[in-house]
């Protein structure tokens, strides 16, 4: 089954961006870990990260026109952006929001998502853990056997 792996603003600095907060791992080697998990769970994984907001609605409208699954780190637009949001509502597949740190202990801002009500699961805070997590959950719902 198609899943896209969506990264947004900032993620493509992992690894130089904060490591105390986000850790040394970088976005390539985030990605390497998540195909390398997507192939062995019969998953077609497709790896993206843009700081451009259209850009990243453009991919989830592909998604949604693929019937694909997507795991999406919203980053900054998870606290700003409706936009995105009624562009991951029109998603058949599951949607799993995922973000590195746990938003909920950091700054009051961040707890707040725009996009969690229209997702199907919430991983925070188990740093590139939660990417392979969200994979095995995608797996289970889009390739059930
Ligand atoms: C983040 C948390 C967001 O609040 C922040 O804006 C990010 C990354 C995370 O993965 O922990 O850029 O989504």
């Amino acid at each position: 089954a198609p899943v896209f792996l969506l990264n947004g603003p900032n993620l493509g600095r992992l690894g130089l961006r904060e490591p105390a907060v986000y850790g040394s791992t970088t976005l390539a080697g985030l990605e390497a870990q998540c195909t390398e998990v997507a192939a062995q769970l019969g998953l077609e994984l497709t790896c993206r990260q843009t700081d451009t907001e259209g850009q990243m609605i453009g991919w989830v409208h592909e998604a949604a026109d693929l019937g694909a699954g997507v795991l999406l780190n919203p980053a900054g637009w998870t606290h700003t952006s409706v936009a995105l949001r009624d562009a991951c509502a029109q998603l058949t597949a599951p949607l799993v929001e995922v973000h590195l740190t746990n938003v909920h202990a950091r700054e009051p801002f961040r707890a707040h998502s725009y996009i969690s009500p229209v997702a199907a699961a919430v991983v925070a805070g188990m740093g590139p853990e939660g990417y392979l997590a969200a994979l095995r959950y995608l797996a289970g719902r889009l390739n059930p056997s």
